[in-house]
């Protein structure tokens, strides 16, 4: 399950010159140079001031002089944490490092949520010990969820820190794992298919899932292997903090925001090919392709990407 699959290449490229544009818009807005239209920002400081706990502060724990968030689940209860800021549109990701060992029954889960309706999930379903995690990705539209995408990662979620990131703008939300892009959802509104405009909240949280995660629910916890911990850092955003009903995020202006421009409103043939490598060599399960579940295929699958 480890290395570098083939469709890595050439992508560190990129990643600099994200993190240079992320320098560029931090200097700018040292300098106070505040341009009325541009109303992202970047937060990459310490993850404990951009968060706050929302369930069981007991099991949380801030490492690495409160660089990184630890959450627990043990018998007594699971636990999570938010974003203070909500957010309309950008670039929001996060370093995760999940339980090594025994963690059937376990799920964490990473995503971003209106509260009311509209849902962008990644959720890591442990296993047994030795069996690897699987990554589960769902959208909720106004409401509709049952959009099921699995896949297994190319790597071992637990031996290390990963990066996974939405891209969320006007045209889609792409879902990376390490920039891979692994999951889209299309603004498909001209099939009707509602899109997700509301401003979001991001959250973390690990809790019990036993019923469903591992195997359908064939693999329970095994509490004597409590506690279970997930730890995150490094959580990045570059995107619309909302502001309330008048906020800048959904004006016509925002055009002029990075997200929105030509080169992010689709994949790049590069990236193209590496989601196809995804879709053909390690997605398990696909609700666009399960006719028994869906007779008739929902509007959005013949548009994916
Ligand atoms: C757990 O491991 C089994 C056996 O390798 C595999 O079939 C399953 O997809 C893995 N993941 C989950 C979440 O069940």
């Amino acid at each position: 399950m480890v290395g570098s699959p083939p469709f890595m290449r050439g992508f560190s490229m990129r990643e600099e010159l994200l993190r240079l544009s992320c320098t560029i818009i931090s200097l700018l807005a040292m300098v106070a140079i505040v341009l009325p239209f541009c109303a992202s920002s970047v937060l990459a400081a310490d993850i404990e001031d951009q968060t706050y706990i929302t369930w069981s502060q007991d099991h949380v724990k801030m490492l690495d002089a409160e660089k990184a968030i630890q959450i627990t689940l043990d018998s007594a209860s699971g636990s999570g944490f938010a974003s203070n800021q909500k957010f309309l549109y950008g670039s929001i990701s996060m370093e995760i490092k999940l339980m090594a060992g025994d963690s059937a029954g376990t799920v964490t889960a990473y995503y971003l949520s209106s509260e009311i309706n509209d849902e962008f999930d990644f959720e890591f379903l442990g296993n047994v010990s030795g069996q690897p995690y699987l990554l589960q990705t769902n959208v909720y539209s106004n409401g509709t969820s049952g959009r099921e995408h699995r896949v297994n990662l190319w790597f071992d979620p637990a031996a290390d820190y990963h990066t996974y990131s939405f891209l969320w703008n006007k045209y889609h939300t792409v879902f990376f794992a390490d920039s891979i892009p692994i999951r889209i959802f299309a603004n498909n509104q001209a099939l009707g298919v509602p899109y997700i405009s509301r401003p979001m909240r991001v959250y973390a949280s690990l809790w019990n899932g036993e019923y469903w995660a591992t195997r359908f629910g064939q693999d329970k916890i095994n509490w004597t292997h409590a506690p279970f911990v997930a730890s995150f850092r490094n959580f990045t955003v570059d995107a619309c903090i909302w502001q309330g009903q008048d906020s800048e995020c959904s004006a016509s202006t925002s055009s002029n925001l990075w997200w929105e421009k030509t080169g992010y409103q689709a994949l790049s043939s590069e990236q193209a090919s590496m989601f196809e490598t995804v879709q053909n060599e390690y997605t398990v399960y696909d609700y666009c392709k399960d006719v028994k579940r869906y007779p008739i295929q929902p509007a959005e699958c013949s548009h994916e990407v």
